[in-house]
């Protein structure tokens, strides 16, 4: 399951024009985002979500991607100014999320820029899902 909730108003965003990275603290892995790459399909294009699933992390995402639930739920420990704006969408969602802080961000709506290197952490009771593939 996957896409964009057409219900409500997308957010701007700026898509990166040049290749950046993604680290994924608590995975260890890193992924080089080729603008000129689609992403997976699933949440905003571009999107921190849409970027992992392309490269085979697996971040939960019940909803799919459509601002429905707070499961994608990732700290951005590094390069959050260079991310898309919170949309009131997100913050509401965000709301519910557990263990929240001021870098909380959904990863299907959190599209970076592209203009540094980012680095996020996948909260610690969303890991198990990340590992077990679901
Ligand atoms: S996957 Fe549901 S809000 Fe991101």
């Amino acid at each position: 399951m996957g896409g964009t909730n057409p219900y409500i108003k997308a957010p701007k965003t700026k898509l990166p024009e040049k290749t950046y990275k993604i680290k994924f603290l608590n995975l260890n892995k890193t992924v080089e985002v080729d603008p000129k790459k689609p992403g997976h399909g699933t949440g905003l294009p571009m999107s921190v979500l849409d970027i992992a699933l392309a490269n085979g992390i697996d971040i939960d995402h019940a909803c799919g991607g459509v601002v429905a639930c707070s499961t994608c739920h990732i700290y951005v420990k590094k390069g959050l100014g260079s991310c898309s704006e919170s949309a009131e969408s997100e913050l509401d969602m965000l709301d519910l999320a557990p263990d929240l802080k001021t870098n909380s961000r959904l990863s299907c709506q959190c599209v970076p820029n592209g203009e540094e290197d980012i680095e996020v952490e996948i909260p610690s009771w969303n890991r198990n899902a990340v590992r077990e593939g679901h």
